[in-house]
């Protein structure tokens, strides 16, 4: 028995996951499950990315501390891996002990290395991608190229690794395994960026607080990404050198989206050099699933209504769908027609129609599963046909294309209902033909038994359904021919995919879409809101919360105690005597234990800038 070691990338717990994740991680699970019935010991690591700026700014204006607020997030993912069938054995979060001590441990591996040096850095740095740029990867717009907003010049000191010492020993490493990054398009480009030469990289903070301190001089808190890449190993039991450590590492593929394999493919790899540990044996980069050909965008609004289509089509069809439709590397456009038309086509029609319509004649003619009478070619043919399946179906998923193995189980999914055309099966229940009925039948049956396994990784319940109805009470996972016992009872066969009407089911999307987009206030709610011009008396730091100042605002009749998410943006004393408008009949909060009675408003986008009255007017006056 061989191992087999599967990751996703450790998603950011700022934000709830999207369709976009849940297809990096079906695609996992797909393997994950297919590895376990081809006999593999299988691990399967997914988790969440919970340190970093973005996380403590997100926790702050939800007025959580960070970690109450990661501890909010992660619950989210895993039921929504519940929700799906995910089969991952560990789930890692980054504020574990288990990889804080991990980590920590890494982390001294590669300071005795002596590839860490500390220095002063400055360059172009991108808050959301929480990483600097270098000026050869910029325009001279100095934009982001991955969110498209302004760069900001960060000056810091910072520890860095030596990267650009491991270029050689990278480009050998590439040359030696061909499939070390997958597809080949990545592979090249990765290729480019490493013959084109490797700057060393900053690995630690000093002005982010919310992370894990750097074992060797803990006033420097660790970069996100250092932090976070060692999670394939420290998720094992690396801290202390584990049993499961020692079975499943290195990885046998890391699963993720084409953005982040740099840092998996150059990165990552680089540091296990220095730390002197084996490299993962692939990085495989999937492309990005769009909506209407845009990006996912929760800004913008563009989304996938993962739950609406699960819920209208179940899980299964989701998950086929997405692993049928796009082909792996490159990207995908989600449309909810074209689940539509799979669901009725390859699920309902060809899948489902074949199990009911066999069960159907199995008991109208037979008081169990009949025994099969010597084979003629017709047969033979099936039989065939389900060992090449099963052949190809390994070349596809050798090679990460889902779909391809899919259609190739499709195609002996249709053999098998032109099977049951060309027999005639039906007119076969008279005295004379009845033992060759059974034969046929029994056939159909073993091919939907075989089916079930070949689409377990994918469909796992509907896998599970078919065998039931079959009348098998464990799941069988071989995938060899004639496994099926005779004379067990078949069940009566409720529909696996009832058949769902797109006109019906439209009409029901465009009324929940109308619903969504219907987000106008009535003047009535309008005028619910009491906005006054106000003038800020004072404004003090608040202990702990880097981005509040705690305000005093002058309404005229009342003083009010306000807290704002402005300290970034505005020193103190420049806000003494600034005309502001308050939103004074807000519920009261209580923020970082500060008691805030209203909210100041303010333009925010990348920067924030306050509202103020163009003109003087008296304190107290009413915004309408
Ligand atoms: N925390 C880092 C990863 C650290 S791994 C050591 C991170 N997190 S993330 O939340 O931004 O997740 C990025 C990953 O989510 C992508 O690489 C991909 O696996 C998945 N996807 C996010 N959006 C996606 C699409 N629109 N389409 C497909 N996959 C997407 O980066």
């Amino acid at each position: 028995m061989s191992t087999f070691y599967v990751t996703t990338p450790i998603y950011y717990a700022n934000g709830e996951p999207h369709a976009g994740h849940a297809y990096t991680t079906i695609a996992a699970d797909v393997l994950a499950r297919y590895h376990r019935i081809k006999g593999n010991e299988v691990s399967f690591l997914t988790g969440v990315d919970e340190h970093g700026a973005n996380i403590d700014k997100t926790a702050e204006t939800e007025g959580l501390t960070p970690q109450a607020f990661c501890d909010k997030l992660a619950p989210i993912f895993t039921k929504l891996w519940e929700r799906l069938n995910i089969s991952n054995d560990i789930f890692l979060r980054t504020t574990s002990e288990l990889h804080k001590r991990g980590i920590r441990k890494f982390l001294t591996a590669l300071y005795e290395s002596g590839d860490v040096y500390k220095a002063p850095y400055e360059g172009h740095y991108c808050r959301p991608c929480e990483r600097f740029f270098p000026e050869k990867e910029l325009t001279d717009e100095k934009i982001c190229p991955i969110h498209k907003l302004p760069l900001e010049w960060v000056k810091e000191e910072n520890y860095f690794f030596r990267l650009s010492k491991y270029q050689d020993r990278l480009l050998q490493h590439y040359s030696d395994n061909p499939d070390f990054v997958y597809p080949e398009s990545r592979r090249n480009e990765l290729l480019n960026v490493l013959e084109s030469g490797l700057e060393d990289t900053s690995i630690s903070r000093s002005s982010v607080s919310w992370g894990i301190p750097l074992p060797f001089d803990p006033e420097h808190i660790a970069y996100v990404w250092i932090d976070a890449l060692p999670n394939y190993i420290t998720a094992l039991g690396y801290d202390a050198d584990s049993e499961k450590y020692r079975t499943f590492w290195p990885a046998n593929v890391h699963m993720m989206a084409k953005e982040i394999t740099r840092f998996h493919a150059l990165l990552w790899p680089a540091m296990l050099m220095a730390a002197n540990l084996p490299l993962p044996k692939q990085i495989v980069a999937h492309g990005w699933l769009t909506k209407d050909g845009e990006a996912l965008s929760k800004t913008r609004g563009i989304f996938i209504d993962m739950d609406g289509d699960i819920e209208t089509y179940g899980v299964d069809a989701f998950r086929y769908y997405l692993m049928r439709e796009f082909s792996f590397g490159n990207d995908g456009d989600y449309r909810p027609t074209r689940l539509h038309q799979r669901y009725n086509a390859d699920l309902a029609n060809d899948l489902g129609n074949l199990l009911n319509r066999v069960l159907g004649l199995v008991n109208k003619n037979f008081d169990g599963i009949p025994a099969p009478s010597t084979p003629d070619d017709i047969d033979t043919e099936i039989v065939e046909m389900a060992q090449t399946t099963s052949e190809k179906l390994d070349e596809h998923m050798a090679t990460f294309a889902f779909d391809s193995a899919l259609e190739t189980i499709w195609e002996f999914v249709r053999r098998v209902n032109r099977y049951v055309q060309q027999t005639e099966v039906w007119t076969l229940a008279k005295p004379e033909t009845i033992p060759r009925m059974g034969t046929i039948l029994y056939n159909c049956l073993e091919a939907l038994r075989y089916i079930s396994v070949l689409i377990s990784p994918y469909v796992p319940e509907t896998a599970e359904k078919i065998q039931k109805q079959i009348g098998l009470s464990e799941f069988d996972t071989v995938a060899e021919w004639g496994r099926l016992p005779v004379d067990i009872e078949v069940s009566r066969g409720e529909p696996i995919f009832p058949r769902i009407d797109l006109k019906k089911e439209t009409a029901k999307q465009e009324k929940k879409t109308k619903e969504q987009k219907s987000s106008l206030i009535s003047f009535a709610d309008f005028q619910k809101m009491d906005l006054r011009v106000g003038s800020v008396t004072s404004a003090e730091p608040i202990e702990g919360a880097d981005r509040l100042l705690k305000l005093q605002v002058d309404l005229g009749t009342e003083k009010r105690q306000v807290v704002a998410g402005i300290a970034e943006h505005y020193k103190p004393d420049i806000l003494i005597g600034k005309k502001v408008i308050v939103v004074v009949n807000l519920e009261p909060a209580t923020i970082r234990n500060v008691e805030s009675h209203g909210m100041i408003l303010a333009a925010s986008d990348e920067s924030v800038v306050l509202v103020s009255p163009e003109t003087e007017v008296p304190l107290g006056t009413q915004v309408r």
